[in-house]
């Protein structure tokens, strides 16, 4: 596995160390180079794991660079820049940022980096990176840096979420100490094999993030026309307006050729207003704190209700 990412991201296998899922990684990496005495810098808001493990596991000092939701999360280059000069230990850049989705450009990022002074570690979690359109990884970047570290989960764009699969790029000098205290076969053989098979396959994955990219489109064109729908007196959400109904609809864009499969796509369950009642395709706890537990129908059949939406999930 770790001969075949190095090919395809055009490395040596001595700038990749693998882990079981970047929750591992993060773990291990931040925990053996910080301690309570160190500081650290995240983006906020960014992934919560990195507040917790640095701020509750590690027990170190953590600052915050503010993203405002007036400048739609974007980071401010000349704001990253001082900050990247306050001699942190480390300064955790998620880009593009989840949840924000603000997407820092790798020329960008990359100039911004060669000056940041060599005791302050860059750790840039590349997740996402894939929907930021090819060509954008720092995956080389970091190999050759003295200070810049990828880490990459394939859960997510590869989605081998449960295999658990996940890797650092960086200097074969960054990733020694850590590859020290790496147990043999952290990922399992049927995950390894997961990933390859994965990796060896882009243009499957191109079409997936290219169909992931337009769902928002989607699912905003289809709740108005739910919306258009139930004002003229199709109250079903699922409906189909009669076809005279969609001439002259430039606020919608041009017709759907059928808009019922794209809320079930997902999960999206609305009202006659097109608003959500229920979200059942979530990512778990997340989703139940932006939209409430669900807590219809009795407990078996919520269980088997989420049983089921996990089985759809895997297919
Ligand atoms: C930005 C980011 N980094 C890391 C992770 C953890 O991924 P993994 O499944 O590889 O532990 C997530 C998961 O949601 C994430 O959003």
């Amino acid at each position: 596995m770790i001969e075949t990412i190095a090919r395809v991201r055009g490395v040596n296998s001595e700038n990749i160390l693998p882990g079981g899922g970047s929750s591992d990684l993060i773990f291990r990496s931040l925990r053996h180079w910080l301690g309570p005495e160190s500081h650290a810098l995240i983006l906020d808001p960014t992934y919560g794991e990195y507040a917790h493990v640095l701020e509750r596991v590690v027990g170190c000092t953590v600052d915050r660079l503010p993203l405002s939701r007036r400048d739609h999360y974007a980071v401010d280059l000349d704001r990253l820049a001082a900050a990247l000069r306050d001699g942190y230990d480390l300064v955790v850049l998620v880009n593009p940022n989840s949840p924000t989705g603000a997407h820092l450009p790798r020329e960008a990022l990359e100039s911004l980096l060669t000056g940041v002074p060599a005791m302050t570690r860059v750790w840039v979690d590349e997740t996402y990176v894939e929907y930021a359109g090819p060509g954008e990884s720092l995956e080389r970047f970091a190999a050759r840096s003295e200070n810049v570290v990828v880490c990459k989960s394939m859960s997510k764009v590869y989605a081998l979420s449960g295999a658990r699969v996940a890797y650092l790029c960086a200097g074969a000098h960054q990733l020694e100490a850590l590859r020290a205290i790496t147990p043999p076969w952290v990922v399992s053989l049927p995950a390894q094999l997961a990933a390859v098979r994965a990796l060896q396959d882009p243009d499957y994955y191109a079409a997936r993030y290219a169909e992931t990219k337009n769902l928002p489109r989607e699912v905003r064109r289809a709740t108005c026309l739910a919306r258009r729908a139930s004002r003229t007196g199709h109250s079903q959400f699922h409906s189909r307006p009669p076809a005279h109904e969609w001439a002259g609809r430039r606020d919608c864009g041009p017709p759907l050729p059928d808009a019922k499969p794209v809320p079930a796509r997902c999960g999206f369950d609305g009202d006659a207003n097109g608003n959500p009642r229920r979200a059942h395709r979530g990512q778990g706890r997340g989703d139940e704190r932006a939209h409430g537990p669900d807590i219809s129908g009795s407990v078996e059949e919520r269980d088997l209700n989420r049983r089921k939406q996990r089985e759809q999930r895997f297919d």
